[in-house]
């Protein structure tokens, strides 16, 4: 076990999180009720929390409230209507505009009064395929302002799994744009939106496109309608009183298959976690500004983009570019100065893309970071490395903590608003109230003190998680209750030390992390497998130094084909990015004679990982034939793997 150098900054008061961590675990029914009381209820709820259903828990059942109301009405009936509540910066377009929480309001009402004219009502489903602009975001509220169930989808996926998407969700409408901005890339979305109509089952009666004047789209006039020309036909409509358990979003995320999982959210969990979580996990007061740069098409731009700070009455910045090249590793820090933003997060890899163009921080010294308060980082696993570069850099606590979709908020944090405990670089620190979580292992039972073992949370989960998967109970049960009755299975392994803090360690799926962005390697061996020359294949993350993790296929071709590796491999990758999307990054392949197995045929992907990684591994016991494992070496070797900068 490696031993970490503890590093204390600010004013170390762990008790405050002591007792509060107590207080929620021993009585959560209460706990939560006090959190709720910050949250503008239409009607008050009749339990706590419903557990007349185990495993399944409602929280606040038969309370009523709206969440667009709580994110913004309620700001300007008392009185924060002037200040600014969203701040939209383009560094790929050299835009920038902003929001007060009025005009905000007002934006969000008149798309709200656009959507009921299309059609769409209470529990409609949305889908919204949309680049980093102001609309986006606007979208969102408007569809929880009339109680309609929103489902983002990234941008990056290709048509293939918005078409996934849009046959599960089953939308009234979409709503997209003509396209998104890649650095210099303008990416036309409308011809992906369209094939991806042409590919689903369900067809959505219409959509809403935002023109952007980096390229337009053309219209189907039977289908499309024009944003503008909707909105300026629309009159403003009020918030709905929606029931606490109604679901305001479906959020779709990787699971160990091609088919992700919808993941529910519902309204007033939701309100009530995370409003407490701006407050206690981030410290972050009514009035200061906050910039998760994330992109609204993941959870983290879902809770800390859009719900979390304006829930707080924060002001929060809705980034359109990349933390290099757009123009250059500087662009965080001119965001930073320019609109005084207090705190910062966003994963890892985008300190690492940082660190790499700008090693000693010249670029940081340049700009006028005195309001920067902290630092939070999240979504992958966070190496000691570039945490305690960007520590050194920027003077500021830097702060790993770990969550998942599922979740919707951390689950284990340096929760500074409770005060600030010691950091151990590589630890996402403690629990967070609300969350008890366990280690257990192969038998089931709790391990000891720094022994690695699977991470489970104790039912039941906090409010905000989810409740359910979209239309899927039993898929629900089965992929997280199942393994260990009583508890929700989180996917990943770790330990905990002494001083309970929790270090997250590597998935026990084949879910992995490339560049933030959550990835089934099993999804990408399912398209592998679709090529007419593939006998089987299997697909594993290795070690990257930017992105964290990236995807490298294992081919092997069925017997008789003889055409050049180098074209298959070709095709291969093609068609990861026809049906996943760039995102995937599955930029390398190769083709080997057989894959290392275990004699019950069980592929052995975590030992090709090690020899990748460059790490030590032991000869399974149950290998097939020991001398596939030098084949590999030898295929990794071709591929330049291990490679020297990430060991
Ligand atoms: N629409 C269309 N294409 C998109 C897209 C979008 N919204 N987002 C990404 N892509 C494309 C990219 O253009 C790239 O395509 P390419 O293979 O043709 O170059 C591919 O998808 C991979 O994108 P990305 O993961 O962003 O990698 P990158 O190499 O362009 O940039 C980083 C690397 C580290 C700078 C970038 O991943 C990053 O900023 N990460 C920040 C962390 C983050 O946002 N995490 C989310 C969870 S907190
Ligand atoms: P997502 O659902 O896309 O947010 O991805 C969630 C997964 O990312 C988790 O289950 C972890 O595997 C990983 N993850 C998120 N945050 C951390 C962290 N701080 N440390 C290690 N892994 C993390």
């Amino acid at each position: 076990m490696l031993l970490y150098r503890r590093f204390h900054f600010g004013a170390f008061m762990p008790k405050h999180y002591d007792d509060t961590y107590a207080r929620s675990l021993e009585n959560p029914t209460q706990f939560w009720a006090s959190a709720a009381e910050s949250i503008h209820w239409d009607r008050r709820w009749d339990l706590v929390c419903d557990d007349t259903n185990p495993p399944f828990y409602r929280w606040f059942s038969g309370a009523q409230l709206n969440t667009c109301y709580n994110a913004l009405d309620l700001h300007v009936e008392r009185g924060r209507g002037k200040q600014l509540a969203l701040v939209y910066d383009s560094a790929v377009t050299n835009d920038s505009k902003s929001f007060t929480y009025e005009q905000l309001r007002d934006e969000v009402a008149q798309l709200a009064g656009a959507l009921l004219n299309e059609g769409v009502t209470k529990g409609d489903r949305v889908i919204i395929y949309m680049p980093m602009v102001p609309e986006a975001a606007m979208a969102m509220l408007a569809c929880a302002r009339i109680g309609a169930v929103h489902s983002v989808v990234f941008g990056g996926f290709a048509p293939k799994e918005l078409s996934t998407r849009i046959d599960d969700a089953k939308p009234k409408l979409i709503l997209s744009a003509s396209c998104g901005i890649e650095v210099n890339r303008v990416i036309p979305y409308k011809p992906l939106l369209d094939e991806a109509i042409e590919l689903a089952n369900h067809k959505p009666d219409r959509c809403l496109i935002l023109q952007r004047p980096q390229e337009e789209a053309p219209l189907d006039p039977n289908r499309d309608q024009d944003w503008h020309t909707a909105l300026s036909k629309a009159s403003p409509a009020d918030c709905v009183s929606l029931d606490a358990t109604d679901p305001l979003y479906i959020l779709y995320t990787s699971g160990t298959t091609g088919i992700p999982k919808g993941v529910v959210r519902d309204n007033g969990g939701h309100a009530v976690a995370l409003k407490w979580s701006m407050e206690n996990v981030y410290g972050v007061g009514a009035g200061e500004v906050y910039w998760a740069a994330s992109d609204i098409g993941w959870v983290v731009g879902h809770s800390y983009i859009v719900y979390g700070p304006l829930l707080r009455g924060a002001t929060t910045i809705l980034y359109e570019g990349k933390p290099v090249g757009t123009p250059d590793a500087g662009a965080f820090w001119r965001v930073c100065e320019e609109h005084g933003v207090n705190m910062l997060f966003t994963a890892p890899t985008a300190f690492r893309a940082i660190k790499k163009e700008d090693p000693n921080g010249s670029l940081i010294s340049k700009y006028d970071l005195s309001r920067f308060r902290t630092l939070f980082l999240a979504g992958e696993r966070c190496d000691p490395d570039t945490l305690i570069w960007a520590r050194e850099q920027l003077h500021v606590p830097v702060i790993d903590h770990w969550w998942q979709t599922e979740t919707g908020w951390p689950v284990a944090a340096n929760s500074v608003g409770l005060g600030t405990h010691p950091v151990k670089p590589g630890s996402a620190t403690k629990p967070v109230p609300g969350y008890d979580i366990r280690v257990l292992g192969e038998d089931n039972r709790e391990v000891k003190a720094g022994q690695i073992g699977t991470l489970v949370l104790k039912l039941p989960l906090p409010p905000g998680c989810l409740p359910t998967l979209w239309n899927n109970d039993k898929g629900y049960q089965a992929s997280y209750l199942s393994q260990h009755p009583g508890f929700y299975l989180t996917g990943d392994a770790g330990y905990k030390d002494d001083d309970d803090y929790v270090f997250i360690m590597s998935r026990v799926d084949d879910i992995i992390n490339v560049a933030g962005h959550r990835l089934s390697t099993g999804g990408m061996e399912e398209v592998l497998a679709s090529h007419p020359d593939v006998a089987e294949s299997t697909v594993v993350g290795v070690e990257d130094p930017i992105k964290g993790e990236i995807p490298v296929g294992f081919v092997v071709t069925k017997a008789g084909v003889d055409r050049p590796a180098a074209d298959i491999v070709t095709e291969l990758i093609e068609m990861v990015r026809e049906a996943i999307g760039p995102v995937a990054a599955f930029k390398t392949a190769t083709l080997v004679a057989r894959l290392p197995k275990t004699r019950s045929g069980k592929i052995l992907r975590g030992t090709i990982k090690k020899i990748a990684d460059g790490r030590e591994y032991t000869m399974p016991a149950t290998i097939d034939d020991p001398a596939i494992l030098d084949e590999m070496t030898e295929a990794l070797h071709s591929l330049g793997y291990p490679r020297k900068d990430t060991q």
